[in-house]
């Protein structure tokens, strides 16, 4: 009831997808967990705290045309959550018992009516480019936008600028240093024109993207 095991990450770039999405015309709901974000225009947020309740959440809106999972869903979770607050005890040390959370993309990305359109994320700290490319194809996801957790010395974490390894399964491609809020308006740009080569929409291309 008091402590939990969580991560650094802050949520911003999921945000600054869900916004530019929406900023673009799309029709978005926005899937997140604990963070301190405001949240962003225009889109139907659903507040969750646990991967079970992401992973309903999104099973719930799976009817979709795309799916971006940008969310640091922990691996591992507390196999029994303790009642009461854990005290120190003749120094003994706690045993935590894990076992593992969903894997709510991989999930997604093997389902028989997945969206059409999986994109997933990886932050690394090593061998960027080969991890990414081994959890696409793991997971059946179309695109992975991968990042190195260390950037310029610093951690991604709450940062407001991210630098990606963009993968799909014809092209590598890097985008340089840039807000949060360019890398969003960038990927919303390239899901506009998949769909536009794919399924023959007539989007509509806007100066500010
Ligand atoms: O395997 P890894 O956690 O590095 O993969 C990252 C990608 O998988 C991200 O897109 C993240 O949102 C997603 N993920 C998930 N469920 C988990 C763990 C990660 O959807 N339990």
């Amino acid at each position: 009831p008091v402590r939990f095991i969580g991560n650094r990450s802050s949520g911003k770039q999921g945000y600054a997808i869900a916004s530019a999405c929406a900023e673009q015309g799309a029709s978005v709901c926005l899937i997140s967990g604990p963070v301190t974000l405001e949240a962003p225009l225009n889109v139907r947020l659903i507040k969750v705290e646990t991967a079970q309740q992401m992973k309903q959440a999104c099973a719930d809106e799976l009817n979709v045309d795309c799916v971006i999972c940008a969310a640091a869903v922990a691996d591992w979770q507390i196999k029994q959550t303790a009642n009461s607050k854990l005290k120190k005890s003749n120094n003994k040390l706690p045993e935590l018992i894990l076992t593992e959370t969903p894997d709510i993309l991989s999930w997604i990305g093997q389902h028989p009516s997945r969206p059409k359109l999986v994109i997933g994320f990886a932050a690394e700290t090593d061998s960027i480019k080969k991890n990414a490319e081994d959890k696409r194809a793991r997971k059946n996801v179309d695109w992975i936008l991968a990042n190195s957790v260390i950037q310029s010395g610093k951690t991604v974490f709450n940062s407001d600028i991210n630098e990606i390894l963009f993968l799909s399964n014809t092209e590598v491609e890097y985008w340089d240093t840039d807000s949060k809020q360019a890398i969003a308006q960038k990927l919303v740009r390239r899901i506009s024109n998949y769909f536009s080569d794919v399924r023959g929409y007539d989007v509509q291309k806007k100066d500010s993207i």
